[in-house]
Formats: structure tokens, C-alpha cells, sequence
């Protein structure tokens, strides 16, 4: 997998106290925009805690300040992954998940999420997908 851009990390970590301050506003736009624009996207959520936005954006929240030190979010990734495979969650779901998180910090954010920010939080959450689609796979 290739690595994050130096320019990348600089713009996640600058942005992350935004994205923290805000980060329940922001998943739960997210959940809005996923299950307007998505509806297959509901029964897989069927079973999940009222808190959902909360847990996504603690998660969103842990990857931006751990953005360079990843491998202390290993064993909460593999957590995560394993929960996803019980739903049976695929690559596809995460590209609604993509669209949605990233215009839910556009929606939240607004002007200061500039193309230059909402470049990196893409390849950022690219990134983070991967990881997790990878360890899935494996369980898979
Ligand atoms: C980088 C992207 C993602 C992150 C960071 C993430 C994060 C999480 C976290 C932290 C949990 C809670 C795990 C636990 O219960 O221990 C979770 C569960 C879940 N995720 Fe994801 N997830 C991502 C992508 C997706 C995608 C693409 C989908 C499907 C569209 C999805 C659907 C779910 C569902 C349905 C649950 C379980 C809810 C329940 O407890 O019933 N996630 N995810």
C-alpha cells in the first residue's frame, strides 16, 4: 500500500481539532447523507447502537492523531474489521461511506475545508479504508 503524503499527514493533523470539535455534527451528517443517497445502506446498520455516529467519530478522531504512528490503532482495527465481517460488510460499502463522510466535513466545516483539505481527508480515508478492507479480507 503506499504510504501517506508528507503533505497529507501536515493537513490531517492541522485539521484534526476541527474535525474533533465538531466530529459528532460531522458522522451524523455523514449517516444523513449515506442513508438518503444510499438506502441499501440501512439494513446493514439494523442492529447498531444509537451511538453509532459517536463510535465512527472516535474512530475518525483516533486515526487523524494517530495519523503517524498508526500501528497503535492496530489492534482497534482489527476489532473493527472483525465486527464488519460478522455484518458482512465489502470493499463497495466504502466508497458510500467515502462520499458521505467527506461531504458531511465539507457540509459541517464549510469554507475552511478547501480542495487542498478535502484532497488529503480523501486519501486519508482511502488509506484507513484499505487497511481495513485488507484485514477483512483475510478473515473473509
Ligand atoms: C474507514 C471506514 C470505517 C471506519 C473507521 C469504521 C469504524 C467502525 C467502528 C469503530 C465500528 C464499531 C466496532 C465495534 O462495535 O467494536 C464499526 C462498526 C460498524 N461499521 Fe464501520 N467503519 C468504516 C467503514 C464502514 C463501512 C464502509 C460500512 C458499511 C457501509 C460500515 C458499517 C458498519 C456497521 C454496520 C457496523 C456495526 C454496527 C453495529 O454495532 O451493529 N463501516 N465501524
Amino acid at each position: 500500500m503506499d504510504q501517506l503524503s508528507a503533505k497529507t499527514i501536515e493537513i490531517v493533523k492541522s485539521t484534526a481539532p476541527a474535525i474533533k470539535a465538531n466530529s459528532e455534527k460531522i458522522t451524523s451528517r455523514m449517516y444523513e447523507r449515506m442513508f438518503g443517497k444510499y438506502p441499501d445502506a440501512k439494513p446493514l446498520f439494523k442492529n447498531a447502537p444509537k451511538n453509532q455516529p459517536q463510535i465512527l467519530a472516535r474512530a475518525i478522531v483516533a486515526y487523524a492523531e494517530n495519523i503517524e504512528n498508526l500501528g497503535a490503532l492496530d489492534a482497534a482495527l482489527e476489532r473493527i474489521a472483525a465486527r464488519h465481517v460478522e455484518i458482512s460488510i465489502l470493499p463497495e460499502h466504502y466508497s458510500w461511506v467515502a462520499e458521505s463522510l467527506l461531504g458531511a466535513v465539507k457540509d459541517v466545516l464549510g469554507d475552511a475545508v478547501t480542495d487542498e483539505v478535502n484532497k488529503a481527508w480523501t486519501e486519508a480515508y482511502w488509506y484507513l479504508a484499505n487497511v481495513l478492507i485488507e484485514k477483512e479480507k483475510k478473515l473473509y
